[in-house]
């Protein structure tokens, strides 16, 4: 059979379209073709929950938790200032998560995502149901020791650093 261009263009274009769709659904909740989802940034909360965001911002020190990183760094070598992030960040070393303070500025404070997890499905659908909720003591000796976390007592203590 003679080559016919038309013909190739055809097939090129099948696969150019076709192919995305067809690899996403293996890869899919459904939601945005990821299966788990991304940290988004306090900021974005914030179109939706204004009273929580403005009283992070206000009294919670992780809202500027990575100044504290900045403000000690003279001396440390980089990767001792990466330690630093996986407390005073969120989501560093995760999926999604902090990368840089210039490439993903959002993040760079230790924000609502730190408790509640990574929001981008929350955010999408609105549902309770794609954001935790329900906290434990285990969740917050992630990043702080145990004993710090006893001596302020669990309830009290989920409101001091929270809203
Ligand atoms: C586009 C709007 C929107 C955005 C943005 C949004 N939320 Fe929500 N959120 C909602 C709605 C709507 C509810 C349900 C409210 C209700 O049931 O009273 C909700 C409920 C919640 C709840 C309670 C869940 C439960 O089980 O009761 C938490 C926690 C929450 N959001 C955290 C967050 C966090 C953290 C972010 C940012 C990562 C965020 N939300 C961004 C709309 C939003
Ligand atoms: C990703 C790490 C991380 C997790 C998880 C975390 N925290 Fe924190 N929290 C911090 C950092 C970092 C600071 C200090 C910020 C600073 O001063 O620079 C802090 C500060 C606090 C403070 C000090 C009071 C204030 O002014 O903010 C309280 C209270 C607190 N957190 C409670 C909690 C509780 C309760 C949980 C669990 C539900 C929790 N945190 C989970 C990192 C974390
Ligand atoms: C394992 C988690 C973790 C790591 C790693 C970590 N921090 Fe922290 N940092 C915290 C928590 C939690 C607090 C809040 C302590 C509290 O109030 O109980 C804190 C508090 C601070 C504060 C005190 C802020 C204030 O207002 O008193 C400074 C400064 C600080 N960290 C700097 C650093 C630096 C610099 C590094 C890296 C060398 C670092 N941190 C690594 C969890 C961590
Ligand atoms: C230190 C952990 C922590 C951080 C940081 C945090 N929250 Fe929460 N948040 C909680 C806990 C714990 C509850 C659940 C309270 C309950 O159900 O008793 C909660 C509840 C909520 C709720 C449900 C309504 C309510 O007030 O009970 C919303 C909405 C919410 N958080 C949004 C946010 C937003 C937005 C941010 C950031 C601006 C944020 N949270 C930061 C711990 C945190």
């Amino acid at each position: 059979m003679a080559y016919c261009p038309a013909k190739h263009i055809f097939f090129f274009t099948i696969v150019i379209l076709i192919a995305p769709g067809m690899i996403t659904p293996a890869f899919s909740s459904g939601k945005s073709g990821r299966e788990n989802p991304v940290y988004v940034g306090s900021s974005t909360c914030r179109h939706c929950h204004e009273a929580e965001y403005g009283k992070f911002m206000t009294y919670a020190k992780k809202s500027r938790s990575f100044e504290s990183v900045e403000k000690m760094k003279k001396g440390l070598t980089e990767d001792e200032i990466k330690r630093c992030f996986s407390c005073h960040t969120t989501g560093y070393g995760k999926p999604g998560g902090f990368v840089s303070a210039e490439k993903t500025p959002q993040l760079k404070n230790a924000g609502c995502e730190v408790c509640h997890g990574p929001g981008e499905f929350h955010v999408k659908t609105k549902k309770p149901g794609d954001i935790k909720r329900r906290m434990t003591l285990e969740d917050c000796e992630k990043c702080h020791t145990s004993e710090r976390v006893r001596a302020f007592r669990f309830k009290p203590l989920i409101h001091g650093g929270a809203h």
